[in-house]
């Protein structure tokens, strides 16, 4: 029997697109419900705690929408409530992100390993256990790139700011020998291209969005709730920001014109306004 209810997906603004353009491309017959927070982006400046509300304020939104699955499209949010949404709502499959430490340690020849993340994200205890689990014997190697997130939301891919920032980040690393880049924010595959003219093509750059797309199809084949293979996914999408100034941006960063709806914070809870 298909499952034709929608997957939910959220991040603080459109770096969860670079794990919505991977899910698209791996499950076509799917509808997708995207919520960008763009009220409050960055999140990767703010406390834990504070993230936590966002996130569980979105997924009681999704949840209305009733969606089958959750990803949490975002590296910030996953490091602050994984663990708090799955308590919260066990009835919920969450897919979440981890810095790909591990792929990076398993196959790095140096030795040396450069993690771009926000600062939240360092902070968590989900990247403190990756690192334990994963990366003993791997120099790691930390950078926060403060305002990436910024660029990419403004649609600067390409501009001297993010040059500038990724510059200041990757230079020292490549000089103490790095040749792998793990890519801790989903911001930051949009910028692959502007990454890997700085460090060359010897540098290995890790983006998990498609390894999160094969484990959303695992966890929805697993609870036989993949939609009939002859369906047309689409894809909606909300921002608690500007709508028109929201849809240019995240049609070209997800390859595909989108319509972008209004949705607004009424103390922990997202409401669309009427229309
Ligand atoms: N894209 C997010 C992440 O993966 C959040 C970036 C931010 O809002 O600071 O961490």
């Amino acid at each position: 029997m298909a499952d034709t209810r929608p997957v939910g997906i959220f991040d603080s603004g459109v770096g969860g697109l670079s794990v919505l353009r991977a899910l698209r491309a791996r499950l076509p017959h799917e509808h997708f419900i995207y919520v960008a927070d763009q009220a409050h982006v960055p999140y990767g400046s703010r406390s834990l705690a504070e993230v936590r509300r966002f996130a569980e304020g979105i997924t009681r939104f999704l949840l209305t929408r009733e969606t089958k699955a959750v990803v949490v499209a975002c590296n910030t949010a996953s490091a602050a409530a994984l663990h708090a949404l799955r308590e919260a709502f066990p009835a919920t499959p969450f897919v979440g992100m981890e810095p790909a430490v591990k792929p990076a340690a398993e196959t790095t020849r140096t030795g040396v390993v450069g993690v771009l993340a926000t600062p939240a994200t360092f902070q968590g205890a989900l990247y403190a256990s990756v690192v334990e689990r994963f990366a003993r014997g791997t120099r790691l190697l930390e950078h926060t790139c403060d305002g990436l997130v910024q660029c990419i939301e403004s649609g600067d891919l390409h501009g001297e700011a993010p040059r500038r920032i990724l510059e200041n980040a990757l230079r020292p690393m490549l000089t103490a020998g790095m040749d792998t880049v793990v890519l801790g924010c989903t911001h930051y595959p949009f910028v692959i291209p502007l990454i890997q003219d700085i460090v060359g093509p010897e540098v290995r750059v890790i983006d998990p969005a498609p390894a999160i797309a094969r484990q959303t199809e695992r966890v929805l084949a697993a609870r036989a709730a993949l939609n009939a293979a002859d369906a047309e996914g689409r894809v909606t999408c909300y921002t608690t920001g500007n709508p028109q100034e929201a849809a240019a941006v995240m049609g070209r960063l997800l390859g595909e014109p989108v319509a972008v709806r209004a949705l607004a914070w009424k103390g922990s809870a997202l409401q669309e306004p009427s229309r």
